[in-house]
């Protein structure tokens, strides 16, 4: 869990950097706040820690809490995020933004990334977050890439086929 979030208490704005100066970031006049992401449930009625799960062969699919999370206008999950490594080791990140119209989850493709950490931003109760070593250790590895799929269908074989295949060579 490496990608730092902040918050300001005061409108809401949640940020992250993409560059680090090491200056912290303002907003409505003051310091935002660095929030470190709980990683074990609080006593809270709800659930927030995300629970993840291999869906396919380069699927996973995120809800957010072991029972399903409320998603009313006060009270919802308002993102995602997919920590991961490139095949090169570096650190990444996908965002999947959610509204209270939506469910408290997401599925995406893993391919040619090694998930890491799964965070999920409740605008009540903040940043959670798991490790997916945890949860998901037998992730699909750039190493286990099928090339022999890719270079016949031009996909990954991933079970959503409006998914491009992101070669890790
Ligand atoms: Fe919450």
């Amino acid at each position: 869990m490496t990608t730092q979030f902040y918050h300001c208490p005061v409108c809401g704005n949640v940020i992250t950097k993409l560059s680090d100066s090491g200056v912290v970031p303002h907003c409505c006049g003051q310091e935002m706040e660095l929030m470190v992401p709980k990683t074990s449930e609080a006593t809270y009625a709800e659930k927030h820690l995300p629970v993840v799960k291999k869906v396919g062969s380069c699927l996973i699919n995120v809800k957010v809490g072991s029972t399903p999370h409320p998603m009313m206008p006060e009270h919802h999950i308002q993102f995602v995020y997919i920590e991961f490594r490139d095949c090169d080791g570096h650190i990444g990140g996908r965002f999947v933004r959610l509204t209270p119209d939506d469910s408290p989850e997401c599925t995406i493709c893993t391919c040619s990334i090694n998930v890491e950490a799964v965070y999920g931003y409740c605008n009540v109760h903040g940043l959670w977050a798991v490790d997916c070593a945890d949860v998901c250790g037998d992730n699909q590895k750039c190493s286990d890439a099928d090339n022999s799929v890719k270079d016949s269908a031009g996909s990954c074989g991933c079970d959503n086929p409006q998914q491009a295949y992101y070669a890790c060579d």
